[in-house]
Parts: structure tokens; C-alpha cells; sequence
């Protein structure tokens, strides 16, 4: 077999791989087998796509380009994989994206200065017959428009996420009709670079896509964040599969559809649990119209010790934990899992409600609990523990905020009005962990902090959570 045809074969096995990556991910229990499958993809793909090179016959100075390439890009990697946090995940792969994005962008390139740019490049690339140099430059036109959205799209949601710039939606005059009318002028812009395929179009398509990434994801408020770095995966591997086209390699073109497929329904799925419409998401916030001042006082706040909650907590009988992204910045997992052993050993039942996006990351929460050894069966999801909040003694929100704002389901204003919320409020008491008054990821007020049922614990949640243990085991 030449090795031609042995890559392609190696091509088909690499995508069946990924098919059974997919499908290993989607359960907690094959999530780990489901990543060795694409590991094992991966690794089939970046050979046989080398081998096929050397067929294609590189030459050595193309040769030592790729070696290095594939060294380098490998160690940034490693570096970065080895030290990001958890926390820091989502904001790692909208980077990742923007690389994507960016290689997207300078294939695209690559093809019109080997093609149109070339004489004789067409013919060259075996493009001469009547309509496949327009297919190309169709091709070129996309691929640079949808990889250059994502560069900068990726680049807006990092600086978002690492709160390098405001989570606050940017609100334009007429930001809606920027949107659309960037769409029309690409569309004019590919029509005429398909005709007569010119420099100056392609660069100008060019700044367009990048402007166009900036404005959609700048427009977005941080609360729909997990959406927009789901719906930029779709988009890189939209990017991808575009590319795919250009450089005439199947593999890329699956691999393409399938991240961009696969993105596109989980940020279906996330706007459904977060009652957003997808429409207006993708298309940059539509609809969402400027955010009050999430910092307005709404009043008066109460506090309590440690010493107070381990009180309440010794006359309860049955507890809810709603934790957020604070515990994972505090790495409060482990107290907090020995709390609630102490409480059940007690005959108090405990529960944790989980929200659908608390924490940086869809499974933030379960998989900190998971670490920290806490029984699955009693980590419930929203909608299995929100009725059970009127029949609940103490709730403690361990780092949460956002996800137990009441203003989503009271206040129609709320930039976060609609989103489903763990309804704690509805318990006797609340007690809410946090260092300050400051407000969560969204940057909307907590009108939670300021009921009567409320008291405020500040501080770091794992000190004060051990603090409580301490509490408990003070003789009375
Ligand atoms: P947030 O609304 O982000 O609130 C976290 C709270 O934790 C803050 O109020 C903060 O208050 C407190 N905190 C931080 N460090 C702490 C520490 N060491 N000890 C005690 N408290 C600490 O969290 P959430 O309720 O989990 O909501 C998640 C938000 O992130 C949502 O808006 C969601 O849309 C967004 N988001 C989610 C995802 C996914 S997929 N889950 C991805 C990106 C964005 P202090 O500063 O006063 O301590």
C-alpha cells in the first residue's frame, strides 16, 4: 500500500476515534476512556498527516519547519496544561480557540497567495476547469471570515473570563445593525472576491471578521459567558472544517464538523438550562438591552460568626449546600466534605444543590465534590432540590452568588432576569460565605444579602467551614 492510501486509512481510524471520544465524554464514568480515545486520535492524525507531507514530497527546510513546530506547540502545551488551575480552565480554551482561529485565517491566506495570487497557480492546484477557481475563492473568502470572528472572539471572552476587562455587555448605538450589516458587507465582500479575486478584498474581509469577533463577544454580559465559550468551540470547528476544504484534507473537515457540531448543541443545551435564547446569544447579546448598575446598596446586611452558624447548624435538621465559584477559589471542598459527613453523622440530612453553571466550567462543582469524596447520591441538581428549600432548615452557600440571585426570578430589569436560580431564599435560614459585599461574575447586586433570613459569613470560605468544625466540636 503506498503511503498515500495508508494515510487515509490512518485518517478513517483517527476519526473513528474521535466519533468514540465524543460519545466517551458525555457520561462522568467513560469521560476518562472517552479522552484516551482522543489522545489516541490525535496522535494517528499528526502521523499520518507528517507521513503524508513527506509523500507530498516536502522539502527538508518544510521538514524541520514541522519538527519544530509540532516541538514547540507541544511543550507550550504541556507548560500550560501542567499549570493551569481549574478555575483558569474556560479562559484556557478560549485562547486555545483563538489559535484555531488564527490558524483558520492564515490557511485561508496561504490558498489565495499559492492560487489566485500565483500565476499559474490555479492551474497548479488543478483548478483551471470552469468554477473551481470561484469554489476556491469562496472557499478562502469563508474560511478567513469565520476563523478571523474567532481570533478575536476567543481573545474578548479570555480577557472576560480572567476579569482583564469588564464582564459588563458592551452596548453600541445600534449594535444590532452593526452586526447584520457586517454580515451584508461580507456577503458583498465574497461575491466580489469570487468575481475577481483581489488583495484588497480578502484584507478587507479580513479586518471585518476581526472587528466582528470583538463586537459579538464584547457585547455579551459575563453571566452568558459559559455560552459564548461553547458557541466559539463551535466556531473553531467550524473554522477548521473550512480549512479543511481548502487544504483538501478529510480528516480536518470531520474533525471540523464534529467540534463545531457538537459546541453548537451544548451552547443549545446551556441557553435552554439558563433560560437564554440561543438566537440572541450567538447573535451577540440581541435583544439584551444595557445592564442597570449591578451596584447599587440595597439595604442592610447581617452578619454572624462561625460560632453562630455552628448553632444553627447543631439545631437543624435538614441542610442544603449550594456551592459556587467560591469554594473553588478557596479549595474548600475538604472541610466543607467533612461538615457535612459531621452533620450526617449527627442524623441531620444533607444535601448539595448543584446549579447548571456554577463555578467556570459545566461539572465545576460535582467534580470538586467528587475530589473531595462526597457521596454522589446526595449531590442533587437545581430542579431536584428547589422545592425542597420551604422544608429546609439552614442553606449554606458556600461561594455562591449569581446562582442564588433572586432578582433572575423577581426583577424583570435584572440583567440576569430569567435565569433559572437555586431558590434558597425559601429556607429558614440562609448563611452566605463570601469575603465582601462584592458582587458575583455577572457584576449584578444580590438582593439575597440583604433578607431577613440571611447572615452574612466573611471571610475565606475554607477557613471559616473549618472554623465551624472547630465550633462543632467545642463541648457546649
Ligand atoms: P459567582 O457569581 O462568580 O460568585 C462567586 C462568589 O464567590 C463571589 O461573590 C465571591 O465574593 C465569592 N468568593 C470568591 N472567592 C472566595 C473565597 N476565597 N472565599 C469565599 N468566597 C469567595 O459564582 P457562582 O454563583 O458559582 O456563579 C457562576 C457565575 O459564573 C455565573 O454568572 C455563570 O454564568 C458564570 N460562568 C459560569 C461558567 C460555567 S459553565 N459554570 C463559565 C463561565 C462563567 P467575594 O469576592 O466577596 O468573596
Amino acid at each position: 500500500m503506498s503511503t498515500g492510501s495508508s494515510s487515509v486509512a490512518a485518517y478513517l481510524v483517527a476519526a473513528l476515534l474521535f466519533v468514540l471520544a465524543l460519545a466517551g465524554l458525555s457520561r462522568h464514568e467513560s469521560a476518562r476512556r472517552g479522552n484516551g480515545f482522543g489522545i489516541a486520535g490525535m496522535a494517528v492524525a499528526l502521523v499520518a498527516t507528517v507521513l503524508l507531507a513527506a509523500d507530498g514530497g516536502i522539502d527538508a527546510l518544510g521538514a524541520v519547519l514541522v519538527v519544530v513546530a509540532v516541538v514547540l506547540g507541544g511543550a507550550i502545551g504541556l507548560r500550560l496544561a501542567a499549570r493551569v488551575q481549574m478555575t483558569g480552565m474556560p479562559e484556557l480554551i478560549a485562547l486555545l480557540h483563538s489559535f484555531v482561529g488564527l490558524a483558520a485565517v492564515l490557511v485561508g491566506w496561504n490558498g489565495y497567495l499559492h492560487v489566485e495570487a500565483h500565476p499559474g497557480g490555479a492551474a497548479a492546484a488543478g483548478l483551471d476547469a470552469a468554477g473551481l477557481l470561484g469554489v476556491h475563492s469562496a472557499e478562502v473568502a469563508i474560511g478567513v471570515f469565520v476563523g478571523g470572528v474567532t481570533v478575536t472572539g476567543s481573545v474578548v471572552a479570555n480577557l472576560k473570563l480572567s476579569a482583564r476587562i469588564a464582564s459588563a455587555p458592551l452596548v453600541l448605538p445600534g449594535k444590532n445593525l452593526l452586526n447584520l450589516g457586517a454580515l451584508v458587507v461580507f456577503a458583498v465582500l465574497t461575491v466580489w472576491f469570487v468575481v475577481s479575486p483581489q488583495l484588497w478584498l480578502l484584507a478587507a474581509a479580513t479586518v471585518l471578521a476581526l472587528a466582528l469577533g470583538w463586537h459579538l463577544v464584547a457585547s455579551i454580559g459575563g453571566g452568558d459567558m459559559p455560552v459564548v465559550v461553547s458557541m466559539l468551540n463551535s466556531y473553531s470547528g467550524w473554522a477548521a472544517a473550512a480549512s479543511g476544504f481548502l487544504l483538501d484534507n478529510d480528516l480536518l473537515i470531520i474533525v471540523g464538523a464534529l467540534v463545531g457540531s457538537s459546541g453548537a448543541y451544548l451552547s443549545y443545551v446551556m441557553c435552554a438550562a439558563m433560560n437564554r435564547s440561543f438566537l440572541s446569544v450567538i447573535a451577540g447579546g440581541f435583544g439584551i438591552e444595557a445592564a442597570r448598575s449591578g451596584e447599587d446598596p440595597q439595604g442592610e446586611h447581617t452578619e454572624i460568626t462561625a460560632e453562630g452558624v455552628a448553632d444553627l447548624l447543631s439545631r437543624a435538621r435538614s441542610v442544603v449546600i449550594a456551592p459556587g465559584y467560591g469554594m473553588a477559589v478557596a479549595q474548600a471542598q475538604h472541610p466543607v466534605a467533612q461538615l457535612d459527613a459531621r452533620l450526617r453523622e449527627r442524623g441531620v440530612q444533607v444535601r448539595y444543590g448543584i446549579h447548571p453553571v456554577a463555578g467556570r466550567l459545566p461539572g465545576h462543582m460535582n467534580v470538586l465534590l467528587a475530589e473531595a469524596k462526597v457521596p454522589y447520591d446526595i449531590v442533587l441538581e437545581m430542579d431536584e432540590v428547589n422545592d425542597d428549600f420551604a422544608t429546609t432548615d439552614v442553606v449554606l452557600v458556600i461561594g455562591a452568588n449569581d446562582t442564588v440571585n433572586p432578582a433572575a426570578a423577581e426583577d424583570p430589569t435584572s440583567p440576569i432576569a430569567g435565569m433559572p436560580v437555586l431558590t434558597v431564599w425559601h429556607a429558614a435560614d440562609v448563611v452566605v460565605f463570601k469575603r465582601s459585599m462584592a458582587t458575583g461574575y455577572a457584576g449584578v447586586q444580590n438582593p439575597l444579602f440583604f433578607r431577613d433570613n440571611t447572615h452574612m459569613l466573611f471571610g475565606d470560605a475554607r477557613t471559616r467551614v473549618e472554623d465551624i468544625l472547630e465550633a462543632l466540636r467545642a463541648p457546649v
